[in-house]
């Protein structure tokens, strides 16, 4: 493969577990609407825009509404999200994620964010991480949702590297799936068996070093 000259981290589910905040506000959502929301529910909405997350939630609850409807639930939900982000401290960091990033730079590589959220800023601050990336591609910078690679293809293009220079890691497998729609190598962060298309998995940044990293791909 051509020489690796940036690496391009998700935000949600590999830097920080946000997934248990975007649960517990999907849920309130669901439960005020008349239908329960459950954990294994929300593992479809892993990875998906805001949007698509909130048809996934109606279609689950078997409900139907208008476009403004759909807009004010939508609000709702990243209102009470938003609450719960804006409480977080680096305290929350994945473990092994600072330290991995730290030995990224040194190492002299490229760090880009490749996120679905809107909130990615917001998260960065309150983690006082921001200054490690290179540039930041978020939700508000897409306007195709994972599995489509725009994403990533626009992280890669910030950084100034081709696709086949990446290395994405990723908790989803739509991120996989835009990751390799890029061209891009694929490094899942979970589940080998929900994650099997991904080129290598791990289960955590802890304990590995960039150079173990570089290998497995
Ligand atoms: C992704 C999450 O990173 O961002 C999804 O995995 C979420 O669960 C999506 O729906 C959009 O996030 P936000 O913060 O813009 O609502
Ligand atoms: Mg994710």
């Amino acid at each position: 493969m051509s020489k690796v000259k940036a690496l391009i981290f998700d935000l949600d589910g590999v830097i920080v577990d946000t997934a248990k905040y975007h649960y517990k506000a999907w849920k309130a959502l669901a439960n005020s609407l008349g239908f329960d929301f459950t954990e294994q529910d929300n593992e479809l909405l892993k990875g998906v825009s805001r949007v698509r997350s909130l048809e996934i939630l109606l279609e689950i609850g078997g409900k139907n509404f208008d476009e403004q409807k759909k807009i004010e639930f939508a609000n709702r939900k990243n209102s009470e999200y938003v609450g719960y982000i804006s409480q977080m401290t680096p305290d929350e960091i994945l473990p092994g994620v600072t330290e991995m990033l730290q030995s990224v730079k040194d190492a002299g590589l490229k760090i880009v964010l490749g996120s679905a959220s809107k909130n990615a800023p917001l998260i960065l601050e309150k983690i006082n991480l921001e200054h490690f990336f290179d540039a930041v591609i978020d939700g508000n910078k897409v306007s195709k949702a994972k599995p489509d690679p725009e994403v990533f293809l626009k992280g890669a293009n910030a950084a100034n590297v081709d696709p086949e220079q990446c290395i994405v890691f990723e908790d989803a497998i739509a991120g996989i799936e835009a990751a390799q729609n890029a061209k891009m190598k694929t490094i899942g962060v979970g589940d080998p068996q929900v994650l099997r298309n991904a080129d290598a998995v791990i289960s955590g940044f802890a304990g590995l070093t960039v150079h173990e990293l570089l290998k497995m791909v």
